[in-house]
């Protein structure tokens, strides 16, 4: 790890791109002084060798990776969801509304909320769509997250990738640009984590996989202007009702069958249907690093739980020498709620006011393969 000047460390806590900035900076310098004292280059070799992760690090994050500026990112919400929020602040959204601005960060909702984080976000979109079904919301929202691509789009953005997710989860952002920077956004890509249940293609029998919504999708761009065609509120709700599909399913029927596209299985994408307290076993420190979302359940490791697990994942970038101790800590969390199970017997998701969902079972008594059946997966 390079040296870092009170002022960057101030700078740091005020600011994760500034903090990256000054120590890109003081790094230079250091190698500028190094080359001045003309050392033997055997020496310069080695420091490089201690250094390259903090150096690579700092010259493939978000600051100056140009993927930032091309990549449209969409975090889908509900007003009921509003407590949600504060713990995407806290951690993967920049709280600077100008660095929102920067990631093209926006949010879409059914309704404002004066007063409230809603306040925090740079861009809100409100989608107006009528509450008629479960299904004709999600697909409506769905509809707007495409329209509202097209709509920048025409505005003159320019944007090769777009990547929603939803209010439940967590994206490492620098993860997500390294993956993304590596593909060519004029081949149709579909880029997710595949549900567990495939879909049958009601006109030719075929099964196709489709990418879950909650791990987080990527389309790139050749793909979203295909999609164009057969994506909008006018028709998208109405059919996924007539097929049923969620829209999730109907995305993964429309590519596959539409526009014979097929899913890219990215696994650095997690969804809460994995079900943390059994998935979080088995993840090292490694794939926590390399992850690029993760799902947050209202069960098990909620929400509360995302500021600790971005905690680590900054502390590994600062202390890239000192893995052995992150280690230690991220086994503790990742075991935590397996070692200290909470009597969850009737209680219920309370960051969404519009869920009553019962809990019924302890983790003991917790299925090892547990498949979780929603509105979003309808099997047919
Ligand atoms: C929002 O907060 C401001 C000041 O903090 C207050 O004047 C205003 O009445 C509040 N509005 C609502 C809708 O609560
Ligand atoms: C897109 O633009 C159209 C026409 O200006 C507007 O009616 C619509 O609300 C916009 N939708 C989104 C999601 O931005
Ligand atoms: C990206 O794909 C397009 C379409 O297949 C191709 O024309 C272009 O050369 C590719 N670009 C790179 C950098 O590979
Ligand atoms: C699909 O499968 C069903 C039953 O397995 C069959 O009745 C139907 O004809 C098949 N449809 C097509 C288009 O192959
Ligand atoms: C919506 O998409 C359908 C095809 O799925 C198309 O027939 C229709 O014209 C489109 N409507 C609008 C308003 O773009
Ligand atoms: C669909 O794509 C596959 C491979 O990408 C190709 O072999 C096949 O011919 C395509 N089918 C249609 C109907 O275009
Ligand atoms: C869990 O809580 C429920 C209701 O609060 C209670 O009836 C039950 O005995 C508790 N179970 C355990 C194992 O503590
Ligand atoms: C909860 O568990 C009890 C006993 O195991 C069962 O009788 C009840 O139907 C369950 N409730 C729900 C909502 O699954």
């Amino acid at each position: 790890m390079c040296l870092i000047t009170p002022r960057a460390v101030r700078r740091c806590f005020k600011s994760r791109y500034h903090c990256k900035r000054d120590l890109f900076i003081v790094c230079f310098m250091i190698l500028i002084v190094i080359l001045s004292l003309s050392v033997d280059l055997e020496q310069l070799y080695s420091f490089i060798q201690n250094h390259q992760s903090s150096l690579s690090l700092l010259l493939f994050s978000s600051f100056n990776t140009p993927i930032a500026n091309r990549l449209l990112i969409l975090v889908r919400t509900s007003h009921h969801c509003e407590s949600r929020l504060k713990y995407l602040l806290k951690t993967w959204i920049p709280p600077l509304k100008r660095n929102q601005q920067k990631s093209n960060i926006f949010l879409l909702t059914d309704q404002y909320i004066k007063n409230s984080s809603y306040d925090k976000f740079e861009n809100v979109i409100l989608t107006d769509c009528p509450q008629k079904h479960k299904i004709f919301d999600l697909c409506c929202k769905t509809a707007d997250e495409f329209q509202l691509y097209h709509n920048l789009t025409k505005n003159g953005a320019k944007f090769d990738w777009m990547c929603r997710f939803d209010d439940d989860q967590y994206v490492n952002l620098d993860n997500l640009y390294s993956y993304l920077t590596k593909l060519n956004s004029s081949i149709p890509y579909y880029i997710g984590r595949t549900s567990k249940y495939s879909i049958k293609i009601p006109d030719n029998n075929q099964t196709v996989h489709f990418a879950t919504y909650g791990a987080g999708v990527c389309y790139s761009k050749v793909l979203l202007s295909k999609l164009q065609n057969y994506i909008n509120k006018s028709i998208t709700p109405d059919d996924c009702i007539k097929t049923r599909f969620a829209d999730d399913a109907y995305l993964g029927y429309t590519i596959a069958y539409k526009l014979n596209t097929s899913l890219t299985i990215n696994k650095q994408l997690h969804s809460h249907l994995e079900r943390l307290q059994i998935s979080f076993h088995r993840l090292t420190l490694e794939n926590l690093l390399e992850a690029i979302t993760f799902g947050f359940s209202w069960d098990r490791y909620q929400l509360k739980w995302m500021p600790v697990i971005h905690e680590i994942i900054q502390l590994s970038r600062k202390h890239q020498k000192d893995q052995d101790s992150l280690m230690l800590l991220w086994n503790f969390v990742r075991d935590y709620e397996k070692t200290h199970p909470e009597n969850i017997t009737g209680k219920v998701d309370d960051s969404c006011t519009s869920y009553h969902k019962e809990k019924n079972v302890s983790v003991a008594n917790m299925p090892n393969k547990a498949i979780l059946l929603t509105t979003k997966h309808i099997k047919i």
